[in-house]
């Protein structure tokens, strides 16, 4: 029986087990990590790469950004398509200088591990949360197993950033929260392809086949998704076939898209998913256990970071002053926010994405919502505030 004894015990070592285990130690805090994956898993999986204004200026202040800083590309507006016409939101001019970074989330989960265990954390890979228990006591135990053996971590919290297959959200008492879920009727099916990207900005488009999206991830990667039906195969989409449709939605006049190898195909489904309770006792969830958005407006991994902050306000206070009223406000302080997340990224996906025949009520809604963002500074000012995500004082009462 391995038996750790810590403060803060997390489960789960994606954005926001790593970011929360780093800024704990910033403040004195002790914290062990318990993660299911081997190292190469979780460094090697491919998410959106959007990092937002809040996220930059928190990995900024845990001195971490240095190599997104680097390697990451800074955006300063978005492109906007629909039906072939394009239509340029500049973020900076609107919200006062803030903007977005390029930046893969796998890149940053790696620098945090790196830094992380490079000063001595403690953090287990290929390590399974089984239970946990004790929530409702001033000692929580966090029951594992690693390579066959059992194992106990004793904490006064347990931060369950364990994601939306974890342990955290099933632990919560049923009648504690409330859930919500939206299925959308589409997927996404995403590829990153070795050529130099074909704009400077992220481009959104509508297009009477469907929702497509350029990303990037350097000046010789990019990164673009075609949206599909929930039941399709990535074997019905040949090389050709999703280069031509991405041609075709993307398409504007005078523009054109350059094709290379792709590396990588995946599909990905699409659906808003929310508790409203993020906390029982000494049990605490963040990320993507507690909440998921369809990836239209990048936020999953922002709303995650989002939740830490909160989380790591709530356990300062705790530790220095004794104060447990962070740790009262934690949920609504972090629903606040994730709501409006919650918001923002179904007006995307609504917005952009084929719902019903081209020429039915509902696109002309959306076409309508377009026709009107083309004129009006105010409806841009909002997209782009959304986008590049809200100070955290926008939230307080
Ligand atoms: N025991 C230990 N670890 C677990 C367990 C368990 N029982 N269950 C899940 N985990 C681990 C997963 O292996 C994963 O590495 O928890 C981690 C959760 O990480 P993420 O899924 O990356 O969640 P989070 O840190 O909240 O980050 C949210 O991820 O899916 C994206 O769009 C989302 O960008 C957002 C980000
Ligand atoms: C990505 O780069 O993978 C990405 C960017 C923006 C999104 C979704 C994904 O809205």
């Amino acid at each position: 029986m391995i038996h750790i004894k810590t403060q803060v015990g997390i489960i789960g070592a994606g954005p926001s087990g790593m970011v929360l285990a780093n800024w704990l130690r910033k403040h004195g805090i002790d914290a062990a990590i318990i993660e299911l994956r081997s190292r190469e898993y979780v460094e090697g999986r491919v998410r959106a790469g959007l990092v937002e204004q809040n996220t930059k200026d928190i990995l900024k202040e845990l001195g971490l950004d240095a190599r997104m800083k680097k390697e990451g590309i800074v955006h300063d507006g978005v492109y906007l398509s629909f039906d072939e016409e394009r239509v340029h939101i500049p973020f900076g001019e609107l919200t006062g200088g803030r903007t977005i970074t390029i930046y893969g989330q796998q890149e940053i989960t790696k620098d945090l591990t790196d830094a992380w265990l490079q000063e001595g954390g403690e953090l287990h890979f290929e390590t399974r949360a089984t239970k946990i228990v004790d929530f409702d006591t001033k000692r929580p135990k966090i029951h594992f197993e690693k390579d066959g053996e059992e194992g106990i971590l004793e904490c006064d919290f347990v931060a369950a950033c364990d994601g939306f297959h974890g342990i955290g959200r099933k632990t919560l008492p049923k009648k504690s929260f409330q859930s919500y879920d939206i299925t959308y009727p589409f997927s996404w099916l995403g590829i990153l392809a070795n050529v130099e990207p074909s704009t400077d900005e992220l481009i959104y488009a509508y297009h009477e086949n469907g929702f497509a999206l350029h990303s990037l991830r350097s000046e010789t990667v990019s990164r673009l998704y075609v949206q599909v039906d929930n039941d399709e195969s990535v074997d019905n989409w040949s090389d050709d076939r999703i280069w031509s449709e991405l041609s075709k939605r993307l398409a504007t006049p005078g523009w054109e898209l350059k094709e290379g190898p792709i590396v990588e195909k995946g599909i990905t489904p699409m659906r808003s998913h929310m508790i409203d309770s993020l906390r029982s006792g000494r049990l605490l969830l963040a990320g993507d256990a507690a909440h998921i958005v369809p990836p239209t407006g990048g936020k999953g991994m922002n709303l995650a970071i989002a939740d830490v902050k909160h989380m790591v306000d709530a356990f300062v206070a705790y530790y220095k002053t004794n104060s447990e009223t962070l740790l009262d406000t934690y949920t609504n302080d972090a629903l606040r926010r994730i709501w409006r997340a919650q918001d923002f990224s179904n007006f995307m996906t609504k917005l952009f994405h084929k719902q019903d025949a081209h020429g039915s009520f509902t696109y002309r809604l959306q076409k309508a919502k377009f026709d009107y963002l083309k004129v009006s500074r105010a409806y841009k000012t909002t997209i782009a505030e959304n986008y590049v995500g809200l100070p955290f004082e926008s939230f307080k009462n």
